[in-house]
């Protein structure tokens, strides 16, 4: 059901790879809802082709570029102002990569520069967002940035290696910036940290379907699919969250919240018994 939340509000939204992504799901809400936008993806997604698909769908165009690239986001705001007719309401950073995940190093044994790398693309990305439309003063009164998180910020998940250190960046970026864009615009600054969610930069986490699995079990209402984060990044779009910013939403089915659950004990208790 559509509310027409975003009516009139022009956006961006990052990070659409295919249909399983979470930008994916956001930028079909954010269709229904009534908002305008471009859709933005890194060079060497475009080639996969997905995206076309989307675009069409949303009526959006497509701005390629890499988000730690200060030319290529200056390039993607004043394009985006110029498609859309204006300035921008609502930008959706959904980019996360980790070369070292990918290539299954442990956290004793990181690569270093590939460390810088995934700061670079998962965080500092987001600085380089806000900045480069403060300067360009790219956003309207009342905007709203997002971007996604994960509980590893906070807690020890091993398998997310540097990635946890650079979504613990995210979340005090949010922050900086929160404060900074509040002061100057009223534009407000959260991030979401979603429950693990089977996508392809969620799925290349080593060792992710044991922790799918056990999220699951643990949280009261089930692990937090794609699509209800998308409905959830919405309301943050949209002006019934004015006042919300600097934070970081769980938004995870109750996860954070929990020692143990019934479920959990179950399960162990099962072990137990074949243990025996
Ligand atoms: N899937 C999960 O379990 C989960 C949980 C919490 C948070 N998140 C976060 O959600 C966000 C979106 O991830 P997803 O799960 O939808 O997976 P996804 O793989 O669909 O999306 C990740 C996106 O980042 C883009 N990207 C990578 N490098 C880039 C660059 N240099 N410039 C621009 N874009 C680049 C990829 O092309 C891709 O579209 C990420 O920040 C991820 O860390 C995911």
């Amino acid at each position: 059901m559509a509310y027409g939340l975003l009516k009139g509000k022009r956006g961006i939204i990052t990070g659409a790879l295919d249909e399983k992504s979470i930008a994916w799901k956001v930028a079909l809400k954010a269709k229904e809802e009534g908002a305008t936008f471009t859709l933005s993806n890194a060079p060497i997604a475009m080639r996969m082709g997905a995206i076309k698909q989307l675009a069409e769908q949303c009526d959006a165009e497509i701005i390629s570029a890499d988000a730690t690239s200060l030319e290529d986001i200056e390039n993607l705001y004043t394009k985006s102002m110029d498609v859309l007719g204006g300035k921008i309401d609502f930008v959706l950073h959904s980019i996360g990569m980790s070369p070292n995940i990918r290539k299954n190093k442990p956290y004793g044994d990181l690569n270093y520069d590939w460390y810088q790398k995934s700061i670079d693309v998962s965080a500092l990305s987001f600085h380089k967002m806000m900045q480069t439309a403060e300067k360009l003063d790219a956003i309207n009164e009342w905007g709203s940035f997002v971007a996604l998180s994960y509980i590893a910020a906070q807690r020890t998940f091993p398998f997310y290696t540097d990635m946890a250190d650079a979504k613990a960046i995210l979340e005090s970026i949010a922050r900086g910036y929160g404060y900074r864009y509040g002061k100057l615009k009223n534009v407000r600054v959260n991030t979401v940290s979603q429950s693990p969610t089977m996508t392809t930069a969620g799925s290349g986490v080593g060792g992710f379907d044991v922790f799918y699995e056990y999220a699951g079990l643990m949280s009261p209402l089930g692990n937090a699919t794609a699509e209800d984060c998308a409905n959830y990044v919405i309301t943050l779009f949209s002006d019934l969250t004015r006042m919300v910013t600097m934070q970081n939403l769980l938004h995870d089915g109750g996860f954070s919240s929990v020692g143990i659950s019934e479920d959990m004990a179950v399960k162990l208790t099962q072990v137990h018994q074949q243990q025996q």
